[in-house]
């Protein structure tokens, strides 16, 4: 593995000089983590550079003016402020080798060809506080790394730096997931109403398939639909305990209500059975005069309308 020279945080005394101070003070507002200390950033070559090996962005425009010209409205132009004039050289590493072998390429930090995980590891030197799940995320272990997702110098946005607009961005990889979306039922993503990043972090979360939770940890869904969150005085176990997807499917679904079946008693009866019963030992099965053959033809939640929970009554009647 190629030594960039990104620094553990023991060997960060070194750079003292530096504004160690000033950057932490800086980038905790942002939610950024400051520990690859600049001054301590290799060359591209692999030592670790000193201060005097750095050049500043004016040196870095004289040849590279395309990605000078527009940089400005970059938000990592903020580094400059940050760190006394250092943009370039704070993804790129110390350039002066670079700039007195006259634009040697062996001698810079080049993300473009850079492996998936030098480059995570640049970019996490600083965004690690926020994205701290990434390098266990499906998207680092897979070699989807900051770069397939984002562009420094060539963005679609300046907002987030996302090299495309989502959900097209998504969609590029995820191909298999598109019709789903185009289904009779479903979340509007492709209308613009709901994000595919509403519901994944596609940083990694603690969660399976990267779902993100609300503030209380509860299941994502609730945060727009609150009004199935609860508590109710009378709860409906399978909401909480399975959780919404037992019922209902995420993105899209040939059936009302993005159910997961196409009938609602053929739903209910999945665990509200007594051939189920193994199954799901602690679900009754509905064994009431309400229940004859004819009035299971009747939708059950005709009369179950609480069917999430009821603070009123222990059937989930109104
Ligand atoms: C004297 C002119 C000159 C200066 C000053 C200069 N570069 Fe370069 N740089 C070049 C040339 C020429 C290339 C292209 C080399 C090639 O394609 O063979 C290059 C290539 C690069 C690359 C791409 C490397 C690759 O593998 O494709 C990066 C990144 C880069 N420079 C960053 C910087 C940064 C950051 C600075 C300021 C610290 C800087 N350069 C200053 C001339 C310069
Ligand atoms: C936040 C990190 C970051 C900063 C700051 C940054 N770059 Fe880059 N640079 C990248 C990434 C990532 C790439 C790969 C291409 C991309 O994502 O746009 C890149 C690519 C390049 C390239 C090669 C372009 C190519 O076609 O491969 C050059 C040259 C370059 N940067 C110069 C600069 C200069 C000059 C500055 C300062 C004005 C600068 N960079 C600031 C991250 C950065
Ligand atoms: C030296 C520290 C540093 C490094 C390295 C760095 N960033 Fe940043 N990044 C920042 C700062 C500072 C901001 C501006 C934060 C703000 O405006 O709140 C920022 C902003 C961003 C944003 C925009 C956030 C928004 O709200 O629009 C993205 C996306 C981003 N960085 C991605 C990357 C990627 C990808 C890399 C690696 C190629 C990288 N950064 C490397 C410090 C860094
Ligand atoms: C699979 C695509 C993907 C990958 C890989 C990815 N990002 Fe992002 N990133 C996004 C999307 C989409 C957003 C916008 C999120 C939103 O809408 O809330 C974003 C937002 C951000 C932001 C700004 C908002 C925030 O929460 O901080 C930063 C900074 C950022 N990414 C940095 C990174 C870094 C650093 C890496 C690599 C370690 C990375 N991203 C990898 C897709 C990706
Ligand atoms: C560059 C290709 C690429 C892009 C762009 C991309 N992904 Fe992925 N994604 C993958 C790969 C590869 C995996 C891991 C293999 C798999 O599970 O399919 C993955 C896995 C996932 C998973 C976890 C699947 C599981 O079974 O655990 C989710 C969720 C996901 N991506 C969501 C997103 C979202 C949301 C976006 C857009 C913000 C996005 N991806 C953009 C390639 C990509
Ligand atoms: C309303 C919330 C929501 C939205 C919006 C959403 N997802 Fe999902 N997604 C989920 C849930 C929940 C699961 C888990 C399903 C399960 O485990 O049964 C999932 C599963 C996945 C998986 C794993 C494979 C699979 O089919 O189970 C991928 C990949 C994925 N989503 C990508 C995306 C992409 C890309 C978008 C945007 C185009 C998106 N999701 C939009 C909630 C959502
Ligand atoms: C970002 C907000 C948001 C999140 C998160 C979200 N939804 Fe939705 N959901 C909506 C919106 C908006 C609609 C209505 C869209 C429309 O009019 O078609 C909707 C519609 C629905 C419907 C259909 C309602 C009907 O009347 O047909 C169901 C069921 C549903 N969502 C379940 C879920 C589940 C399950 C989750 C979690 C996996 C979830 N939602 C996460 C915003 C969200
Ligand atoms: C036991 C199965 C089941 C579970 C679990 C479940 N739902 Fe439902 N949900 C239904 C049924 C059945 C309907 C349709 C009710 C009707 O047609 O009267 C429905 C309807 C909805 C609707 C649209 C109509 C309305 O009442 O607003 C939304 C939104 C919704 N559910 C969200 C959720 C969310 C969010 C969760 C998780 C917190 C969840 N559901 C868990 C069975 C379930
Ligand atoms: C994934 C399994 C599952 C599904 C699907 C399900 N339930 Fe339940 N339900 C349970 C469990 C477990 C309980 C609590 C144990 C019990 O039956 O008392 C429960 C409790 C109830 C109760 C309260 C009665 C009681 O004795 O506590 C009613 C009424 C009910 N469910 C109706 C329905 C209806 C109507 C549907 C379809 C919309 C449905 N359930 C779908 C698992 C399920
Ligand atoms: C015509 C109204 C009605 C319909 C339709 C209906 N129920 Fe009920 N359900 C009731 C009443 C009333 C009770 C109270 C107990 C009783 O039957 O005396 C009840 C009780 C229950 C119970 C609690 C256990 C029990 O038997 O006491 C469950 C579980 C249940 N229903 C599930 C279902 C399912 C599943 C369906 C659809 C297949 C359904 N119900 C359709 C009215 C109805």
């Amino acid at each position: 593995m190629r030594r960039d020279g990104l620094v553990r945080p023991g060997r960060i005394g070194a750079a003292s000089d530096w504004g160690l101070r000033a950057c932490w003070i800086l980038l905790a507002g942002a939610g950024l983590l400051c520990v690859p200390l600049l001054a301590a950033q290799a060359t591209g070559g692999g030592q670790t550079a000193a201060p005097g090996d750095f050049v500043g962005a004016e040196t870095c425009a004289t040849c590279h003016e395309a990605e000078a010209k527009n940089f400005a409205s970059n938000p990592h132009s903020k580094l400059a402020k940050m760190h006394s004039g250092l943009t370039c050289e704070a993804c790129h590493g110390a350039g002066k080798a670079h700039v007195d072998g006259g634009g040697d390429k062996s001698k810079i930090f080049s993300p473009a060809s850079a492996t998936a995980k030098d480059v995570d590891a640049r970019c996490l030197g600083c965004h690690s506080g926020k994205h701290a799940n990434f390098d266990r995320s499906p998207h680092a272990k897979a070699g989807v790394s900051c770069v397939s997702c984002h562009s420094v110098h060539a963005a679609a946005s300046s907002e987030y730096l996302l090299k495309t607009a989502q959900p097209a961005l998504c969609f590029q990889c995820h191909t298999d997931l598109q019709p789903q979306f185009s289904m009779p039922f479903h979340h509007k993503v492709n209308e613009g109403l709901v994000k595919c990043s509403d519901c994944h972090d596609p940083h990694g979360t603690m969660q399976g398939k990267m779902l993100r939770t609300t503030a209380s940890q509860n299941a994502i869904c609730t945060k727009c639909h609150t009004e199935k969150a609860g508590p109710f005085v009378y709860e409906h176990p399978v909401v909480k305990v399975e959780g919404c997807t037992s019922c209902h499917t995420p993105h899209g679904s040939q059936n009302a209500r993005l159910l997961n079946v196409s009938n609602v008693n053929t739903l209910c009866l999945q665990c509200h059975s007594t051939t189920n019963a193994s199954a799901f030992p602690h679900a009754t099965s509905p064994t009431g005069p309400a229940h004859s053959q004819v009035s299971t033809e009747v939708a059950c939640t005709n009369c179950h309308t609480q069917i999430h929970g009821s603070n009123a009554e222990y059937n989930f009647f109104k």
